[in-house]
């Protein structure tokens, strides 16, 4: 199907491409604005990935992969994923357990000339983790990386039945075009700015800094535990040597 073409009449005189609003931000739960820090997950984390997808209930993985995906068939995608061309994002708990996984799969090159410059978004939050916007979060960080690469269309592939999945891409502004039980949803990115290509660097870097904190509390936990361990032995030991 082909991109939903730019639908406003007035040219940037800079890049002389077509003005685009911007995208709809996530609406803040409650009002109150809460970051959600979100990594660039490189190729050492297939393994990670593939225990997140495969700890989706069947129900989820027909809803993610338009089939009831066995865990081989898991495996076999997330074996597929071209991390130098793709960007694959993640949330991670206080535990480091990653909650929330988005794949931005670019298109094989050369694209077409034809077509402006496209990539498909996937998602899936753990269902223990939903309805605190994660998906949305990832949706707006995988818009803002595609627009600050240049990328002009950005296409989903879902079910229908998929509610979740299409308020978050209608809620930004994305084109609906249903055909029976799937449906494709479209959006026409923005051009980059200054100000999008230092909220991208600022918001990885903060987030790369958050997880280095966590990974040192929990580290210092560990600690803590062990001391705590050992003081408890001894505080035994004493007890039984006083006997
Ligand atoms: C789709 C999915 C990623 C949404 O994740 P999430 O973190 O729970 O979504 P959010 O909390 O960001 O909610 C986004 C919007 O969807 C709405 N929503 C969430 N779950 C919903 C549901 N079950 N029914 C209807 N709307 C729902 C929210 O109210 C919110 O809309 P609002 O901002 O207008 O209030 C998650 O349900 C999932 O992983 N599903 C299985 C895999 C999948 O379907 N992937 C998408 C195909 S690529």
């Amino acid at each position: 199907m082909p991109p939903v073409p730019a639908s406003s009449s007035s040219l940037d005189p800079l890049t002389e491409r077509p003005v685009q609003p911007e995208p709809a931000s996530v609406p803040a739960r409650g009002g109150v604005f809460r970051w959600v820090p979100i990594r660039s997950l490189a190729e050492r984390y297939r393994k990670r990935i593939t225990t997140h997808l495969i700890a989706l209930p069947p129900g989820d993985r027909y809803l993610r992969f338009g089939h009831t995906a066995s865990d081989e068939q898991i495996a076999n995608y997330v074996t597929g994923i071209d991390f130098d061309r793709d960007e694959v994002f993640g949330i991670f708990n206080r535990r480091l357990e990653l909650v929330a996984v988005a794949h931005l799969a670019y298109e094989r090159p050369p694209q077409l000339s034809s077509r402006p410059a496209m990539v498909e978004f996937g998602v899936s939050v753990l269902p223990q983790a939903r309805g605190r916007g994660y998906g949305a979060r990832l949706f707006e960080h995988a818009v803002m990386h595609a627009r600050n690469r240049s990328t002009e269309t950005l296409f989903i592939h879902a079910l229908s039945e998929n509610t979740a999945m299409l308020k978050i891409a209608r809620n930004a502004g994305a084109k609906v075009v249903r055909d029976g039980s799937e449906s494709e949803a479209w959006l026409t990115l923005p051009p980059d700015t200054l100000a999008s290509q230092v909220e991208e660097m600022v918001e990885t870097y903060a987030a790369e800094v958050n997880h280095r904190i966590m990974r040192h509390a929990m580290r210092l936990e560990h600690l803590f535990d062990a001391v705590n361990e050992v003081r408890a032995q001894f505080a035994k030991g004493a007890h039984v040597a006083s006997e």
